[in-house]
């Protein structure tokens, strides 16, 4: 059971996409996140919306690292939908966005194939040109806006103004988003990889189910879907039945309802990215110095040193086409909510199913700290 980019001799994309345009998240104090954004994660600052600019009441703050560009914005005041969504959820990601070439006609087969509306194409003008975008509803409170650029010169949107980060911190070499998975409430999976495959004509790549990945206390159940070109790729997560709380009930509990559980981040040089990002603070989930007594032994040999990977505290699986190399942040918040993963993948199309079982009980260690197991 392995992954594939994209069937074989498939029929014409039945929702072309061309890849993640930005995700946006909806957090208490941009202006503080821009700067653990940049300095610990090595994003630079690309563009700026706020009262400066002509935007009431919300501030926006686009950082930009390889092809990954993410939104921070924050609300002014109590009433608008941005604090409410805080106050409920805490910071987290409100959009996945599509790059698109035509908002219009993707929005209308959504919408025709059952999608739920929260904007309807709206055509955004300044001297660069212009961008059409549309939003539609996904898990939770969270939306997928479709974006359609054409010739659009500007930094990043209309309304935006560019910005360029005011002190320099050092490359960390993170390049495309690589997956974003989401948590769903029990039940609640296979809903939404129909929502998925039937709305925006993706498919199913892997699966595995609680026998693969549960540990004495908890489990979940994830399907993985990806667009037509495969460069967009979703896993669903369920809760399964366990002793104790599961991670994902840890997470549905504390975000208030279903949202997105990572975002993976692509690198070409796991080793220097992990050494950098933990020099600049980032805390990441540590497994037991024996994961790596029996790692060859599973995954074979590998180009990196073993010596390297123990140190940094870096994963290793391999699938039928190739292995790959992750690691998994800590929440990057105080809820135990939204965290990163670091991915380097050489060959393996797959997600580390091997490493699920050192990786849980290492989430679990965390979940018993905060008296949540
Ligand atoms: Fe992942």
């Amino acid at each position: 059971m392995h992954a594939h980019a994209a069937p074989v001799g498939a029929p014409a994309d039945a929702f072309p996409i061309n890849g993640t345009d930005f995700v946006e998240f909806w957090v208490g104090n941009a202006k503080q996140s821009a700067l653990f954004y940049q300095h610990c994660l090595g994003f630079r600052l690309l563009a700026y919306a706020g009262p400066e600019t002509g935007t009431r009441g919300r501030t926006s703050y686009v950082l930009e690292q390889g092809k990954i560009r993410l939104i921070l914005t924050t609300a002014l005041g109590p009433d608008d939908p941005i604090a409410h969504h805080v106050a409920v959820h805490g910071d987290g990601v409100r959009d996945i966005a599509m790059w698109v070439d035509d908002t219009a006609s993707a929005f209308a087969t959504a919408m025709a194939r059952g999608a739920v509306a929260v904007q309807e194409p709206t055509v955004l003008t300044d001297e660069d040109g212009q961008v059409v975008i549309a939003a539609i509803q996904t898990y939770g409170d969270t939306i997928h806006s479709l974006v359609e650029r054409r010739e659009y010169r500007g930094a990043f949107l209309p309304g935006f103004a560019s910005r360029s980060s005011e002190v320099s911190s050092p490359a960390v070499g993170l390049t495309y988003v690589d997956h974003c998975v989401g948590n769903v409430a029990l039940g609640a999976m296979n809903r939404w990889v129909a929502f998925y495959r039937d709305v925006l004509g993706f498919s199913q790549l892997v699966s595995f189910d609680d026998k693969d990945i549960s540990t004495e206390y908890s489990a979940l159940m994830s399907k993985v879907m990806a667009n037509g070109n495969g460069r967009i790729k979703f896993p669903i997560n369920e809760p399964a039945g366990g002793k104790k709380k599961s991670q994902i009930e840890e997470y549905l509990d504390f975000y208030r309802g279903p949202g997105v559980q990572h975002l993976a981040l692509a690198t070409d040089d796991i080793i220097h990215a992990v050494r950098t990002l933990r020099a600049q603070g980032v805390g990441f989930l540590q497994v037991p110095g024996s994961y790596y007594d029996t790692v060859l032994d599973r995954v074979g040999t590998i180009d990196e040193t073993l010596e390297s990977l123990r140190d940094l505290g870096i994963l290793v699986d391999r699938d039928d086409e190739g292995y790959l190399l992750q690691i998994f942040t800590k929440p990057v918040q105080d809820r135990p909510t939204l965290f990163f993963e670091i991915i380097q993948r050489k060959g393996a199309k797959s997600f580390g199913k091997g490493n699920f079982k050192a990786l849980f009980e290492a989430i679990e260690r965390e979940q018993a700290l905060r008296g949540n197991l």
